[in-house]
C-alpha cells in the first residue's frame, strides 16, 4: 500500500472531495451535532473545539499513513460543504482500508454519499493500492448499508460489539476486494462489448 504525499482534489460529476482543514470545523460540527447524524457515528465529541482538534490532527497525515484522514465534500454548483468522507488503513489487516461517510441532513437523499464513496473507493484502490476496502456500520443503519452496496461493497459479516459503557451493539462489515471490483461504467451506461451475451 502507498502513502499519497501529493493529494489532488477529486472531482466527481457533482462533487469535489478535498482535504478537510481546521476552517471546515464549524460546518462539520454543525451537522455532526444533529442527533440523527450522530446516532450511529463513532465520534464521541462533536463540539466545535473537539472537531477543530480532530481536523488539525487528520490534516497532519497523508492518506495511506496510519490513522484517519478526512475529505470535505463540496457541491460543485454552490461550493457548499455538504458532507465528509474519510479513510484509514486497518491497523490489524495489512492491505485493508476502512472508509466512513456522513452527509449533512439537507444534502441527504440526493445520491451524494453514493457518488462520494464511489470516488473514495476508487482512490483507495487506484492511488493507495489497497487490496480491500471495507466499511463498518451499525446493523440498523440501513441508509449506510445502501451506500456501501451502491459503491460495490458486499455484506460479509454481522457481529456484536461491546461499547466502553458496557452496552452491546450489532454491527455489519461491508467489503470489496480489488479482484472483485466492478468494471468501469462506460459513458452513458450503454452496453459494452463485454456485456453483450455471446452465442456459443
Ligand atoms: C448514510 C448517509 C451518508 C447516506 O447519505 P445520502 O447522501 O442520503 O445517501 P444517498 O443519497 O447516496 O442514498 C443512499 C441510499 O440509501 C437509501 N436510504 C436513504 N434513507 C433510507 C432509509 N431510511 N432506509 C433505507 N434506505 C434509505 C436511499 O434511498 C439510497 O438508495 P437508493 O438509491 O437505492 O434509493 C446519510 O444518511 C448520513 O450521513 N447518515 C448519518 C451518518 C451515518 O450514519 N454515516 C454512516 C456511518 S457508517
Amino acid at each position: 500500500m502507498r502513502v499519497d504525499t501529493d493529494f489532488e482534489p477529486i472531482e466527481t460529476e457533482r462533487l469535489l472531495l478535498r482535504r478537510s482543514t481546521v476552517d471546515d470545523a464549524e460546518a462539520i460540527a454543525a451537522y455532526r451535532a444533529d442527533p440523527e447524524v450522530a446516532r450511529y457515528q463513532g465520534w464521541d465529541r462533536v463540539d466545535l473545539e473537539s472537531v477543530r482538534t480532530s481536523m488539525a490532527e487528520m490534516a497532519g497525515r497523508d492518506p495511506g499513513e496510519p490513522g484517519w484522514v478526512q475529505f470535505s465534500v463540496e457541491e460543485q454548483t454552490t461550493g457548499r460543504l455538504v458532507g465528509d468522507v474519510g479513510l484509514s488503513p486497518d491497523e490489524e489487516e495489512p492491505g485493508v482500508i476502512k472508509v466512513g461517510y456522513t452527509m449533512a441532513p439537507r444534502a441527504q437523499g440526493k445520491g451524494y454519499a453514493t457518488e462520494a464513496v464511489r470516488a473514495l473507493v476508487d482512490y483507495a484502490f487506484d492511488t493507495l493500492g489497497a487490496d480491500t476496502v471495507i466499511a463498518y456500520a451499525s446493523a440498523e443503519n440501513l441508509p449506510s448499508h445502501r451506500v456501501a452496496e451502491k459503491a460495490g461493497l458486499r455484506l460479509v459479516r454481522r457481529f456484536e460489539g461491546r461499547s466502553d459503557d458496557g452496552t452491546t451493539w450489532r454491527g455489519v462489515r461491508y467489503q470489496l476486494d480489488h479482484t472483485d471490483r466492478p468494471r468501469p461504467r462506460p459513458p452513458g451506461d450503454g452496453p459494452t462489448e463485454d456485456s453483450i451475451p455471446r452465442e456459443g
